[in-house]
């Protein structure tokens, strides 16, 4: 049976200059190298530069993904970039990054779910192009959370950085056999009584102000890798596979001991997981791109593959995906 089928045509990313690394951070709170790498795995991250925004990022890592795909500007009619770090409330920064790019037809918006907003962003486009609306979408994930990390906080400061990755995608008309490339399921679940967990202590209706991000980082360690088995388990259910048919585990970055525990507890092996957040620590709806990024660039991710996609955030959010690439 004919079906519209939306298949990731090319991948980009981008990271600051600036490399900070957990030697550095000692300078600055009273923490150390050996506590940050046991607990997380994080050993630097890149931060962005004075005047460097959360837009300039994500157009640099669209325009690679554009390259990537050998495909034009033009040729999109649909951007949605994932961030809860925009230069500003309003407008979205999807359409600075519109303008950057010099788009003019279509439509660009912000999706907001925090580190699960690509997740979202590209379910959001997934649905999009299988109902005919747009044809080609630019997702994006980008933040600049050292812009809302509180410095002198220890147990925050140490965990996040800055970047953005990007993918293209294509609505397809495909056969609908699972051996098409293409994305096979998508899973998405929030939970708002969460929402204390993981959150940021200002805003436009609120307090008027950015605000800091806080957190209560043991419960959230505690939810993370049980309602990641489960909407991963769902996600395979909804396509029919099983982890062992996975070939590449992309998951969002927040640290190597959830991604541990979400791999041991599917039966997942290590060398099939792809690890970033040594590198880039948590870059929040940024990681997956990123990591996507890499491991496509340096040949692990092959076309054919079987690569799943999986986040939890603020909120609480979480999700899955599952992408024949
Ligand atoms: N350096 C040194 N010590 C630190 C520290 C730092 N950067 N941050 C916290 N500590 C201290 C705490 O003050 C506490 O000290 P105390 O025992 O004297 O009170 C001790 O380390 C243990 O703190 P705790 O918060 O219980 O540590 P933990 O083992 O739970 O690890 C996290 C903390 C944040 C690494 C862990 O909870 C975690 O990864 N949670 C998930 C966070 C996450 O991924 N969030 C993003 C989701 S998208």
């Amino acid at each position: 049976m004919s079906t519209i089928r939306s298949v990731i045509k090319g991948v980009g990313g981008y990271l600051p200059a600036r490399v900070v690394t957990n030697a550095d951070l000692e300078a600055l709170v009273d923490t150390s190298d050996q506590w940050i790498t046991a607990r997380t795995g994080i050993r630097k991250r890149h931060i962005v530069a004075d005047g460097e925004l959360t837009s300039s990022m994500g157009a640099a890592a669209a325009k690679a993904a554009l390259a990537d795909a050998g495909l034009e500007p033009d040729d999109i009619d649909l951007i949605i970039l994932a961030t809860s770090t925009p230069d500003q409330t309003f407008p979205a920064s999807a359409v600075t990054i519109q303008a950057e790019l010099g788009i003019t037809h279509g439509a660009a918006f912000d999706v907001q779910a925090v580190c699960s907003g690509f997740v979202f962003a590209l379910s959001t486009a997934d649905n999009y192009l299988k109902s005919g609306q747009f044809n080609r979408a630019l997702v994006i994930g980008a933040e600049a959370f050292s812009r809302i990390l509180d410095w002198e906080d220890r147990s925050t400061c140490v965990l996040f950085g800055d970047g953005a990755g990007a993918v293209v995608v294509e609505a397809q008309k495909l056969n609908g056999v699972d051996t098409e490339r293409g994305i096979l399921a998508t899973c998405l679940r929030s939970d708002g009584r969460y929402r204390d967990k993981l959150y940021v202590d200002g805003g436009p209706s609120s307090t008027g102000t950015v605000g800091h991000l806080r957190m209560d980082g043991p419960e959230v360690f505690r939810h993370a890798v049980t309602k990641i088995s489960q909407v991963i388990t769902e996600t395979l259910g909804k396509a029919g596979y099983e982890a062992a048919d996975i070939d590449w585990f992309v998951p969002h970055q927040a640290n190597k001991r959830i991604l541990d525990g979400a791999a041991r507890k599917l039966g997942l092996a290590p060398e099939r997981v792809v690890i970033t957040v040594d590198k880039h620590a948590n870059t929040s709806a940024a990681s997956i791109p990123l990591a996507l990024t890499e491991a496509y660039t340096d040949g692990r991710i092959k076309s054919g593959d079987l690569v799943l996609l999986e986040a939890m955030g603020g909120g609480f959010t979480w999700g899955a995906l599952l992408i024949r690439w």
